[in-house]
């Protein structure tokens, strides 16, 4: 099954991102958000990426137009009709996806392949929630998505070769190196990454070095492009304590703990770049 239409539900950055790949691909993308400001904000960031890349002298005007003609937006999910693949990347919130997923099966047409964007939840649970378990597997995109090379698709235990085909046909379409994983909490690239990025957080708290330096210590030290705790405020803090807590209760080690300080920011509101702050402070546009 070769993916032309592609139906992308939620409006956050990474449903942003991944229109703009899938819409680069070819393909044609319903986004859909509940609200309607909040759909057309994304186009309009869509708008605003493409023609970043068009100054770069990367686009061609006539290619930037002809993507742009690809993408609607709306908001119901019945306009999800048509999708040979709708992939969701809502809030990390099991209850409200499995509710999404029940949802998504009566809307969409009966060889829909239904796919989650989670980073932690289980692909099998969403599975669960529809009438085509086998038609239900993970595609799981990096922030930023029009950058980062890599895709991981998620196979559960339902999941058909057939699916599993496609989904790896369309991330390839999109550019994407894929990586094949099993459908446990953390994929492979979570899995390694959050302990780490936790740890930096009690490091911190810990007063053993300060922000700069963490930051500094990893980029001048491994080589990494960001530091811990700017890669924290790029994926959001919100979404990364939710990871670390699906990490520490699936596996249950004690260093999966997640870090007090981390909880007390996202409590405090301070979510990084999204809201203007978080380890970091950023000016508001
Ligand atoms: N959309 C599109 N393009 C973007 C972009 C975005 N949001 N952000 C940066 N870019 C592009 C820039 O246009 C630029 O392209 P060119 O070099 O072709 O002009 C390129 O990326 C580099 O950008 P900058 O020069 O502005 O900045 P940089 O060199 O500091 O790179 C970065 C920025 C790509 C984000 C880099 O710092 C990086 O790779 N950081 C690590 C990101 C990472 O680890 N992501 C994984 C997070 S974990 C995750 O996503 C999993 C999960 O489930 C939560």
């Amino acid at each position: 099954m070769t993916i032309k239409r592609v139906g992308i539900v939620g409006s956050g950055i990474m449903g942003a991102g991944i229109a703009e790949v899938s819409a680069k691909a070819g393909c044609e993308v319903v986004l859909r958000s509940r609200k309607q400001e909040s759909a057309d904000a994304m186009v309009a960031g869509l708008e605003r990426s493409l023609a970043k890349q068009v100054e770069k002298g990367r686009l061609e005007d006539a290619e930037r137009n002809a993507v742009l003609g690809r993408v609607k937006a709306v908001t119901e999910l019945g306009e999800l009709s048509e999708c040979d693949l709708v992939l969701e990347s809502i809030v990390e919130d099991l209850p409200t996806k499995l509710e999404l997923f029940a949802e998504l099966d009566g809307a969409c047409g009966d060889d829909a392949i239904l796919a989650t964007n989670t980073s932690t939840l289980s692909v099998a649970a969403l599975a669960g929630a529809t009438k085509r378990p086998e038609k239900v597997c993970g595609i799981h995109f990096f922030n930023p998505a029009p950058v980062m090379t890599v895709v991981e698709v998620v196979r559960a235990d339902q999941s058909s070769d057939a699916t599993i085909a496609a989904a790896r046909g369309f991330a390839e379409a999109c550019g994407k190196d894929v990586v094949d994983v099993r459908d446990q909490a953390g994929f492979i690239v979570n899995a390694l990454l959050f302990p780490y990025l936790n740890n930096a957080v009690k490091l911190l708290a810990s007063g053993a070095a300060t922000r700069d330096d963490i930051d500094t210590a990893m980029k001048g030290g491994c080589n990494f492009p960001m530091g811990p705790l700017e890669l924290l405020d790029l994926v959001g803090l919100d979404t990364s304590l939710s990871i670390i807590e699906a990490l520490h209760a699936a596996f249950g080690d004690a260093n999966y703990e997640p870090a007090p300080m981390l909880a007390e920011l996202v409590a405090a509101g301070k979510l990084g770049r999204k809201s203007g702050a978080g380890f970091y402070d950023y000016a508001k546009k």
